[in-house]
């Protein structure tokens, strides 16, 4: 099943407790050009050079874990669970994700990594219109902007007004480039999860899964 929204709106949390719950597999696309932007970061490479990104990221060797209880990434034999978290790799990731050639290299291994799982809950930008267009069920999941900004300024203990100036302009950026910006696939059911707590959301997942 796919999973899409904005920063902030609880994909992450929500989607591994349904994958843990339905015992299916998890897979975190934001997590895979997190990983890539960290390699493009370490490489030292101008973020305005779309044809070296797009070798780093060719030869990048990603590892993906898609256990729900421990979704373990590493690259180049590091672990870089920690690391794609941070700032450097957050403020880069949209610039990262607009070369053409990066989406193309990252959606080619997502699918192959769906044909491979059995059930599997896919959380990304672009699962519903692009990597998945027959996923079982497709959510949009969303929540007003400020709740957005608080959820996440809560996990990372950083300013409310910094984080939401932050996210809006990951947004603008995620929402207006040329391939595959985020988009609510016309199939999707749209969740608003402003007022609802995690339980009722993953709950409400499985019931639209089994309806
Ligand atoms: O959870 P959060 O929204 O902070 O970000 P994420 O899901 O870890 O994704 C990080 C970034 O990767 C996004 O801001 C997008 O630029 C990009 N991304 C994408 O382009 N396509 C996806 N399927 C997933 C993420």
């Amino acid at each position: 099943m796919a999973v899409d929204g904005p920063s902030g709106s609880g994909k992450s949390t929500v989607s591994r407790r349904l994958a843990a719950a339905l015992g299916a597999a998890y897979l975190d696309t934001g997590a895979m050009y997190r990983a890539i932007t960290w390699a493009v970061l370490r490489s030292g490479v101008d973020l305005g050079d779309p044809a070296t990104i797009a070798k780093v990221a060719g030869e990048v060797d990603l590892r993906i874990g898609t256990d729900p209880a421990h979704p373990h990434f590493s690259a180049d034999g590091e672990d870089v669970d920690a690391a794609i978290r941070g700032p450097e790799v957050t403020s880069a990731v949209s610039a990262v994700a607009a070369v053409p050639a990066v989406r193309e290299l990252l959606v080619n291994r997502q699918r192959d990594i769906i044909a491979a799982a059995g059930a599997i809950v896919v959380e990304g930008r672009d699962i519903g219109q692009v990597v998945a267009p027959d996923a079982d069920l497709k959510v949009y999941l969303t929540a007003s902007a400020l709740e957005r900004a608080r959820r996440r300024s809560s996990e990372h203990d950083t300013d409310v007004q910094a984080t939401a100036e932050a996210l809006a302009r990951r947004d603008h950026l995620d929402s207006t480039r040329k391939i595959d910006p985020l988009q609510i696939a016309p199939d999707a059911v749209v969740l608003d999860s402003t007022e609802l707590g995690i339980d009722e959301v993953v709950s409400t997942m499985i019931e639209l899964l089994r309806a």
